[in-house]
Protein backbone atom coordinates (compact mmCIF):
# COMPACT_ATOMS: atom_id res chain seq x y z
CA UNK A 1 0.00 0.00 0.00
CA UNK A 2 1.37 3.62 -0.95
CA UNK A 3 0.24 7.14 -1.10
CA UNK A 4 -0.40 8.81 -4.47
CA UNK A 5 -0.98 12.04 -5.42
CA UNK A 6 -3.50 11.93 -7.88
CA UNK A 7 -5.34 15.25 -8.76
CA UNK A 8 -5.46 18.57 -7.51
CA UNK A 9 -7.82 19.31 -5.16
CA UNK A 10 -9.49 22.33 -6.88
CA UNK A 11 -10.33 19.92 -9.51
CA UNK A 12 -12.74 17.75 -7.92
CA UNK A 13 -15.34 20.30 -6.06
CA UNK A 14 -18.41 18.95 -4.67
CA UNK A 15 -20.44 16.78 -6.33
CA UNK A 16 -17.58 16.18 -8.71
CA UNK A 17 -16.52 12.93 -9.94
CA UNK A 18 -13.60 11.70 -11.94
CA UNK A 19 -11.68 8.66 -12.75
CA UNK A 20 -8.03 8.15 -12.73
CA UNK A 21 -5.74 5.80 -13.25
CA UNK A 22 -3.21 4.70 -10.01
CA UNK A 23 -1.27 1.37 -10.62
CA UNK A 24 -3.09 0.06 -14.18
CA UNK A 25 -6.64 0.56 -11.80
CA UNK A 26 -9.60 2.98 -13.02
CA UNK A 27 -9.96 4.75 -9.06
CA UNK A 28 -13.23 6.90 -9.51
CA UNK A 29 -12.75 9.96 -6.77
CA UNK A 30 -16.16 11.21 -5.78
CA UNK A 31 -17.04 14.47 -3.99
CA UNK A 32 -19.94 13.59 -2.11
CA UNK A 33 -20.88 16.72 0.67
CA UNK A 34 -17.44 17.52 0.65
CA UNK A 35 -16.26 14.71 1.30
CA UNK A 36 -13.26 12.90 -0.53
CA UNK A 37 -14.15 9.05 -1.84
CA UNK A 38 -12.23 6.61 -3.73
CA UNK A 39 -13.54 3.43 -5.37
CA UNK A 40 -12.85 1.23 -7.73
CA UNK A 41 -14.49 2.10 -10.87
CA UNK A 42 -15.53 -1.25 -11.65
CA UNK A 43 -18.91 -2.94 -10.36
CA UNK A 44 -18.05 -6.25 -8.81
CA UNK A 45 -21.14 -7.50 -9.92
CA UNK A 46 -20.39 -7.88 -13.75
CA UNK A 47 -17.44 -5.39 -13.78
CA UNK A 48 -19.48 -2.52 -15.50
CA UNK A 49 -18.25 1.30 -14.80
CA UNK A 50 -19.84 2.88 -11.45
CA UNK A 51 -18.95 6.28 -12.72
CA UNK A 52 -22.26 7.54 -13.80
CA UNK A 53 -23.69 5.83 -10.74
CA UNK A 54 -26.51 8.02 -8.46
CA UNK A 55 -25.25 8.51 -5.24
CA UNK A 56 -28.71 8.04 -2.87
CA UNK A 57 -28.15 7.39 1.23
CA UNK A 58 -24.23 7.14 1.22
CA UNK A 59 -23.77 4.95 -1.70
CA UNK A 60 -23.58 4.92 -4.89
CA UNK A 61 -25.84 2.91 -6.82
CA UNK A 62 -24.73 0.86 -9.87
CA UNK A 63 -26.32 2.14 -13.22
CA UNK A 64 -26.73 -0.95 -15.19
CA UNK A 65 -28.55 -3.56 -12.61
CA UNK A 66 -28.54 -1.35 -9.70
CA UNK A 67 -26.58 -2.77 -7.17
CA UNK A 68 -26.03 -0.09 -4.31
CA UNK A 69 -22.20 0.15 -2.25
CA UNK A 70 -21.66 2.28 0.71
CA UNK A 71 -19.22 4.68 -0.21
CA UNK A 72 -17.36 4.51 2.82
CA UNK A 73 -17.16 0.52 3.57
CA UNK A 74 -17.54 -0.61 -0.19
CA UNK A 75 -20.01 -3.05 1.27
CA UNK A 76 -22.97 -4.16 -0.94
CA UNK A 77 -26.80 -2.45 0.68
CA UNK A 78 -28.56 -3.58 -2.51
CA UNK A 79 -28.05 -6.63 -5.13
CA UNK A 80 -28.82 -6.49 -8.58
CA UNK A 81 -32.33 -5.01 -8.07
CA UNK A 82 -32.91 -4.26 -11.56
CA UNK A 83 -34.92 -4.89 -14.05
CA UNK A 84 -37.40 -6.49 -11.68
CA UNK A 85 -37.59 -9.87 -11.74
CA UNK A 86 -34.75 -10.33 -13.87
CA UNK A 87 -32.38 -8.87 -11.59
CA UNK A 88 -33.64 -10.72 -8.72
CA UNK A 89 -32.68 -14.15 -11.21
CA UNK A 90 -29.42 -12.33 -11.64
CA UNK A 91 -28.45 -11.59 -8.52
CA UNK A 92 -28.97 -15.71 -6.83
CA UNK A 93 -26.52 -16.72 -9.85
CA UNK A 94 -23.99 -14.06 -8.99
CA UNK A 95 -22.47 -13.94 -5.02
CA UNK A 96 -22.51 -10.48 -3.76
CA UNK A 97 -19.55 -8.59 -3.24
CA UNK A 98 -18.52 -5.47 -2.43
CA UNK A 99 -16.42 -2.55 -4.39
CA UNK A 100 -12.91 -1.78 -3.45
CA UNK A 101 -12.62 1.10 -1.47
CA UNK A 102 -9.43 3.49 -1.11
CA UNK A 103 -8.14 5.74 2.19
CA UNK A 104 -8.01 9.48 0.58
CA UNK A 105 -6.19 12.73 2.00
CA UNK A 106 -5.70 15.77 1.52
CA UNK A 107 -2.15 17.33 1.58
CA UNK A 108 -1.07 20.88 0.32
CA UNK A 109 -3.86 21.57 -1.97
CA UNK A 110 -3.70 17.80 -3.63
CA UNK A 111 -6.12 14.93 -3.55
CA UNK A 112 -3.98 11.49 -2.10
CA UNK A 113 -5.41 8.14 -2.50
CA UNK A 114 -3.52 4.81 -0.37
CA UNK A 115 -3.45 1.89 -2.92
S1 LIG B 1 -23.08 -4.43 -13.37
FE1 LIG B 1 -23.51 -3.31 -11.55
S2 LIG B 1 -25.24 -4.30 -10.75
FE2 LIG B 1 -24.84 -5.37 -12.57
Amino acid sequence: MSWTKVLAQNELPNDARKVVKVEKRAILLLNHNNEIYALENSCPHLGLPLKKGKVTDGAIVCPFHRSAFDLKTGNPTLWTPFPPGIGKLMGMMSTQKGVAVFPTRIEEGSIWVEI
